[in-house]
């Protein structure tokens, strides 16, 4: 692979769903992991978690520490739930007048590791508020370092074998949907054989006090807070539950939580569509040299999509590469389309080369990236304790969203309709639909906590962000929540992508910062452009975007190499497509 290949390959890495994380059906032998844990002082503090933060150094740049807190908040003597938390600290000291304190990140899911995205795009993200606050990840409870961490299974060969995220595309083969009805069944079982004693506790409702003890662990009341995707449905749990411990609180692609409670996950692709058609358009704008899978319409290029989905349905593509093997089949290829409308900028120019190497019969270009962008490889290291953790684990992901929204106790049939239902929503809507499915033989646990609605007149007014074409959290549900919350106002970034990190914007940048120095929000409707807007396809690599690098200005440069960062780091998951 060429440097410039690799790189891109690195940024195929994306996908909060509001985490969507698709897992390839190939074999990856790749070897370099995403991050390593071996400087994390989780594994070597053991069972002495701490009652209030004591920072240590977990790396050259970031510090980090554990918090106790109670599994079960009406029981705040019994059990406890231990937080990880790391931070990439201000660089103005804590004693300056002008520090600002700790802003919380989650970087959606639900799932996500905070400790992950901050531990590699903390910088970036600093640069963006600015140097007087800390920057502060946290894994929610259930999630990779926090305990109790959910897992289904007694060892990695099994959970390597029994994959339980919640995403497939039912739309892969006439017995799709049957079949993931019934894996869904065993992977309930399994959920109340092996985590019944933990798994009540694990919800947003209480990763939203867990929230408010991070930030009186600071010696603070309030909290400071930017939330992606599903972190958007933490943010406005938080903010209806606490309004009045709200000091800032952006929420950045906005889930509508209604439908998140209801388990529905059926309006999450209402502007995916509207996302994809900006590939069509700006492929044909850039002409055939600037984009490969041009045709002479954006209709034509349209129905080349189509042809290709049809061919690879009847004729999956079988792949060898010096890295690499698998097939490209119809779920693939659908579940990396919809993964690259995360961030246009970054993928757009690779998967058109990648198209018109598979129209041509070479799936190559396209599963080799995917490998390179992949989760770590399966590794049965039998000798080893240590736990490894990936951005994004299936087995958290399902477990807070089938906890936190109401019982799915549905049948075939009735997953059948939902399919059907959903699938006219979106043509991705094959995908989305399978997440409901995925709840339906949940353990039946009670029901107590936090299901919304959401909405409160919180002590600061909420800055909501939404994207004009975000392919799964709408600039609609921005606005249906912003409704909720009075005097909230909503901004919008002027692009296609995932929250506003999918592209660089002076504009969104400058109202970020202003609304954490000062609590001060935009003029309602005020839309943000982004730079680059018509340059996707000629982005011909990531680190020196051809032709615009010279005229960026300072201001510009900055954003710009934030948003980069953020993106190369691969902190959402990557497109990866379950067994
Ligand atoms: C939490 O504790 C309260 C009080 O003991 C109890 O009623 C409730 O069932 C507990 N919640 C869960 C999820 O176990
Ligand atoms: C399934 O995919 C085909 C393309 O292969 C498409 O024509 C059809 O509409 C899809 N069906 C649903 C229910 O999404
Ligand atoms: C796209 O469709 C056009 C006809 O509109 C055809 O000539 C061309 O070969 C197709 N290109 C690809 C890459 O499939
Ligand atoms: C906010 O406050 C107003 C005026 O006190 C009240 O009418 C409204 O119901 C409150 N809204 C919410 C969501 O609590």
């Amino acid at each position: 692979m060429s440097d410039r290949r690799r790189l891109r390959a690195c940024c195929l890495a994306l996908a909060l769903l509001v985490g969507l994380v698709l897992v390839t059906k190939a074999n990856s032998r790749r070897t370099d992991s995403v991050f390593t844990t071996t400087a994390t002082p989780w594994e070597d503090v053991g069972g002495l978690s701490m009652a209030s933060l004591e920072w240590t150094a977990c790396s050259a740049t970031h510090q980090c520490a554990r918090l106790n807190v109670p599994l079960n908040y009406s029981e705040p003597q019994a059990e406890k739930a231990v937080i990880a938390i790391i931070r990439y600290p201000a660089t103005v000291p804590a004693d300056s007048p002008l520090y600002r304190g700790p802003i919380l990140f989650n970087p959606g899911g639900p799932g996500g590791s905070g400790v992950a995205f901050i531990e590699s795009a903390g910088p970036a993200l600093a640069q963006l508020v600015g140097p007087e606050f800390d920057i502060i990840g946290f894994d929610p409870r259930g999630v990779a370092r926090s305990t109790p961490r959910v897992s289904l299974f007694e060892t990695d060969a099994e959970r390597a074998l029994w994959p339980v995220g919640p995403i497939r595309d039912l739309n892969a083969s006439e017995d799709a949907v049957a079949r993931h009805w019934a894996r869904a069944q065993i992977t309930g079982r399994l959920a109340s054989e092996t985590a019944a004693s933990y798994l009540p506790h694990i919800n947003t409702e209480n990763t939203a006090r867990d929230m408010l003890r991070i930030v009186e662990a600071h010696g603070r009341e309030k909290l400071q807070y930017w939330g992606f995707s599903y972190g958007t449905v933490l943010g406005a749990v938080f903010a209806s539950i606490f309004p009045d411990k709200v000091e800032r609180l952006i929420i950045d692609g906005v889930v509508d939580t209604e439908d998140y409670f209801d388990t529905m996950w059926a309006n999450n692709l209402i502007d995916a569509d509207k996302a994809l058609q900006t590939f069509f358009d700006g492929c044909f704008a850039a002409g055939p040299n600037g984009c490969a899978f041009y045709a002479p319409t954006p209709e034509a290029i349209a129905q080349n999509l189509t042809d290709l989905y049809e061919t690879v349905r009847a004729r999956p593509v079988p792949v060898r590469t010096a890295s690499y093997y698998g097939l490209v089949d119809f779920e693939l290829l659908h579940g990396t389309m919809l993964s690259i409308l995360y961030a246009p900028l970054v993928y757009f120019d690779f998967i058109s080369d990648a198209l018109a190497a598979l129209a041509r019969g070479d799936g190559g270009p396209l599963l080799d990236a995917i490998a390179a962008a992949g989760p770590r490889p399966f590794e049965c290291s039998c000798d080893s304790g240590k736990e490894q953790f990936e951005f994004l684990e299936q087995a958290a992901l399902l477990a807070i969203l089938c906890n936190d929204g109401r019982a799915v106790p549905f049948e075939l049939d009735e997953a059948e309709r939902h399919y059907k239902s959903v699938a006219k929503t979106s043509s991705f809507g094959s995908l989305f639909a399978s997440i409901r499915i995925a709840c339906s033989g949940w353990p039946d646990l009670p029901k107590k906590h936090f299901q919304g609605p959401v909405g409160g007149n919180t002590s600061v007014p909420l800055l909501i962000i939404g994207n004009t074409a975000d392919p799964v959290t709408s600039l609609w549900a921005a606005k249906k929540t912003a409704k909720a919350f009075p005097k909230s106002v909503v901004l919008t970034q002027d692009c296609a992508g995932h929250s506003s990190l999918a592209a660089p914007s002076l504009c969104t940048r400058a109202y970020v910062r202003r609304y954490f120095l000062s609590g001060a929000l935009p003029e309602p409707d005020t839309v943000c452009p982004v730079l680059m807007a018509g340059s996707v396809f000629r982005n011909e690599e990531l680190e020196t975007p051809v032709g615009e690098q010279e005229t960026f200005s300072a201001n510009e440069r900055h954003v710009f190499d934030a948003f980069q960062a953020v993106q190369r780091k691969s902190w959402f998951g990557p497109p990866r497509f379950l067994l």
